[in-house]
């Protein structure tokens, strides 16, 4: 085989297993560090939280569970992030260049939660600012909702899935109970979830976004019992992919600002 068929081959395999960008001038093993199990047997756990910094764990019911105690354990914003950046539990923390935590307003009286980061989340450490985060941005725009002013955002997972492939059920459920506490933490009256896996996985649903969008459902947390609407609706990147879709969302927005106006929240 010739040298530079050789190099496409070898290109060609990496963009396969969705390493599509180069972030650094020399190649990492991370594997040589870091074991990389969806679910590591391990989950590490803050100091201020527990004595012990590592508690090891075998069951997935243990991972959860322990999961629960530490997202519980987050009083502020700080100390949720705080508490991503040491949990063990899902390992595309180590393929991610950034916890892309949250931005916007967390006085906010809305919600919005998405999947997961893409690449330029990713690169800059903050949810939605790609092409589908600009596109998020009018619509939401139209409606009077900005991120400088009145809505906060997040993901439902903090870490880029490698190729932006599909989140897994067991990522998404790992990392669960801190995207709760971060409702709690934030106490909306409404969260819009933008697209399928957020709908999923926060409504605990096994209906497709065709069904849930456009409605307003009872959402409650597991931990607090902290109650809001969620209001589901199609995802940005969808709406750039099926442009025909886009009217759809823009009922879904104005009957958003129908609710805001009928429940008086002031945005
Ligand atoms: N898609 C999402 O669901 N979230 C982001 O932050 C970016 C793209």
């Amino acid at each position: 085989m010739s040298k530079i068929r050789e190099i496409v081959d070898t290109l060609e395999f990496h963009k396969a297993l969705g390493i599509d960008e180069v972030i650094a001038k020399e190649p990492q093993n991370k594997l040589q560090k870091k074991e990389l199990d969806f679910i590591s047997p391990s989950l590490t756990l803050p100091k201020k939280v527990t004595p012990q910094s590592k508690i090891s764990l075998k069951s997935k019911n243990e991972l959860d569970k322990a999961a629960r105690e530490t997202a519980k354990s987050a009083k502020t914003l700080q100390d949720l992030k705080e508490c991503l950046e040491l949990f063990e539990g899902c390992s595309l923390k180590h393929t991610a260049m950034h916890t892309v935590f949250a931005d916007g307003v967390p006085s906010s009286k809305v919600m919005v939660i998405g999947e997961a980061p893409g690449a330029d989340e990713d690169r800059l450490g903050k949810p939605f600012v790609g092409l589908s985060g600009q596109l998020l941005d009018k619509m939401l725009a139209a409606i009077g909702l900005s991120r400088q002013k009145n809505i906060y955002i997040s993901n439902i997972l903090p870490w880029r899935p490698p190729g932006n492939r599909q989140p897994t059920a067991g990522e998404t459920s790992a990392c669960l109970p801190f995207i709760e506490r971060h409702i709690e933490l934030i106490r909306p009256k409404i969260i819009l979830l933008v697209g399928g896996t957020a709908g999923k996985t926060l409504l605990n649903s096994t209906e497709g976004i065709m069904k849930l969008r456009g409605h307003f459902l009872d959402y409650e947390t597991q931990n607090e019992g902290f109650k809001a609407l969620a209001f589901p609706t199609f995802h940005p990147a969808y709406l750039l992919r099926s442009p025909g879709q886009k009217k759809y969302a823009w009922q879904d927005l104005l009957r958003l600002k129908h609710k805001l106006k009928e429940l008086a929240i002031e945005i």
